[in-house]
């Protein structure tokens, strides 16, 4: 898969994709990581892509011109199945949508800013909008970081079978299953008996009731 990021601040996403499983999935060829600084499209010298909104209101929003450009150049080279525009209004990220982001080839995202974007880029350039919760933060690229460590682990191959994803909260609609390790018991506090006891068939019987209860208690809308 390709991801391709226009933002204001490249440098932000460094450290993110250098470690652990989108560093992995980029060595192991999966992932291909452009960060595309949206400055390089400034139509002055000065490197600002914003200005100010018509109509008056706080808050300068981002010039059609230089997103057009940009992903005009980036379409040049690659074909995308979505332009990802991250937005507080967009739809709410969640794990099929992620599991059906994990299977395309080609994304762009682009990382909102200021007061956003000038409206005709949503109307008829971005594919699909996404907001990753009921907050507003300072810019898109956060949101874009958690959406691609979201999708990236999803891709077939990337995690090892001992970090299968199939086992992940919310892949079967259920939050997942308590987890101990070592020691059996520490100041009293006891791993349940059944997790000791060497039988599979129990212990998956055990683990799926726990899931069930689990949701019951912390998420009970997944039930509905
Ligand atoms: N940009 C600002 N807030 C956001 C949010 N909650 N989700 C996605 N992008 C955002």
């Amino acid at each position: 898969m390709q991801i391709d990021i226009i933002t204001l601040f490249p440098e932000m996403f460094e450290g993110f994709f250098n470690y652990s499983i989108l560093k992995r999935a980029q060595t192991k060829g999966f992932l291909k990581l452009n960060l595309i600084n949206l400055r390089d499209y400034s139509l002055n010298k000065y490197g600002s892509v914003d200005d100010y909104a018509f109509g008056g209101g706080a808050g300068m929003v981002i010039q059609i011109e230089p997103v057009m450009n940009c992903i005009e150049d980036l379409q040049k080279k690659t074909n995308y199945d979505e332009i990802i525009y991250t937005a507080p209004d967009g739809e709410m990220l969640n794990q099929k949508m992620s599991n059906d982001l994990s299977l395309k080839e080609n994304l762009i995202i682009l990382c909102g800013h200021y007061k956003g974007i000038d409206e005709r880029l949503r109307e008829h350039v971005i594919t699909k909008e996404i907001s990753i919760g009921d907050y507003v933060l300072s810019g898109g690229e956060l949101a874009s970081a958690v959406i691609c460590d979201s999708v990236v682990r999803l891709i077939p191959g990337v995690l090892s079978d001992e970090q299968s994803a199939l086992s992940d909260s919310f892949q079967d609609g259920l939050v997942a299953p308590a987890v101990y390790t070592r020691p059996a018991e520490y100041r009293g506090w006891k791993v349940p008996d059944v997790l000791l006891c060497g039988d599979p068939k129990k212990i998956e019987a055990w683990q799926e009731a726990n899931a069930i209860e689990r949701t019951r208690q912390r998420r009970p809308d997944l039930l509905k």
